[in-house]
């Protein structure tokens, strides 16, 4: 298993930090435009083998995508962040040329790639990078849902006053802060649905959180955060590494499943080694399927700035 990361700032390198430490990839690639940072990167990476403990090759190139040459899965999450108070949307106009330009050179040099896109705003990224490259539709992912998911988990665990490992949820719909669609009503503290414990107050209180959970971070750490992206974009890549055909909510060209077309969007899909082997159509009740419209609407709102 190769592995391209494209972009070496703060989300690539986590992602490829956990790559690493998982171990299941014998080499991972990190690509980005800055003179030497991705090489540095990888270096400062690699001297962290003997301690943590893994034998994958880490490479860092100054954009060199001759190096990336037969990679198995490439993420991109090159662009620029959001910076306090700026929305994913607003990014639009300068991370839709350099997504554009990475996809194609990567499928220059990695015909079978199965890419994963991080740059925002993520879900249109995705939708760009399919009409770039034409690839089929398995086969470009976008990492929002896994990510949206954790950040979920995370809230509904704090309200519960139980570990992360006691509860199940998925977020479902854009990765924005509008877009985002937290399934309260099928989240579950061990099987039991988390109605059983937590008030409606609660629950509002954790989806308003979820959804503004990268705007939070934003504001605490003056850029977007990395550490819990990085971690979903890698669990997304060992998914495919090890067709372990597991569920993540994610980005996926939809062609009428939910009743939507042309558009990527968070929905629930089965990962492995195709990319995305299956999308799961859930049944949501009517102010979900509502919520869904919407968020796709807003979707589409920007794509048409494209
Ligand atoms: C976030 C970025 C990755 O939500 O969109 O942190």
């Amino acid at each position: 298993m190769k592995v391209t990361v494209v972009g070496a700032g703060a989300v690539g390198a986590s992602c490829a930090e956990y790559i690493a430490i998982k171990d299941f990839a014998a080499e991972v690639v990190l690509i980005d435009i800055k003179e030497g940072f991705a090489e540095g990167k990888a270096m400062d990476l690699m001297q962290t083998a003997s301690l943590n403990g893994f034998d994958s090759k880490i490479v860092g190139t100054t954009g060199d995508y001759s190096k990336t040459a037969g990679s198995d899965v490439a993420v991109i999450t090159s662009g620029i962040p959001r910076k306090p108070g700026m929305t994913r949307e607003e990014l639009i106009s300068t991370n839709a040329g350099i997504v554009k330009s990475v996809a194609e050179s990567l499928i220059e040099h990695s015909p079978n790639v199965i890419i994963i896109v991080v740059s925002n705003p993520m879900d249109t990224m995705a939708y760009l990078a399919h009409k770039a490259t034409g690839l089929p539709k398995n086969r470009i992912i976008g990492m929002g849902g896994a990510l949206d998911s954790a950040r979920f988990k995370y809230r509904l665990a704090e309200q519960l006053g139980c570990p992360q490992s006691d509860v199940d949820g998925m977020v479902i719909g854009g990765h924005s802060d509008t877009g985002m669609i937290p399934l309260t009503r099928l989240a579950t503290r061990n099987s039991v649905p988390v109605s059983e414990f937590l008030s409606e107050e609660q629950l509002t209180y954790v989806k308003e959180e979820t959804k503004v959970g990268g705007a939070t971070l934003t504001k605490l750490l003056g850029t977007s955060a990395w550490y819990a992206p990085g971690a979903a974009v890698s669990a997304m890549v060992q998914a495919i590494a090890q067709d372990s055909q597991k569920m993540f909510p994610c980005s996926c060209l939809l062609d009428g499943e939910y009743g939507l077309s042309d558009i990527s969007l968070g929905v629930p899909a089965i990962i492995g080694a195709n990319g995305i082997e299956k999308i799961v159509e859930i049944d949501l009740n009517d102010a979900e399927k509502e919520n869904l419209q919407t968020s796709a609407d807003a979707v589409r709102k920007v794509n048409g700035l494209l």
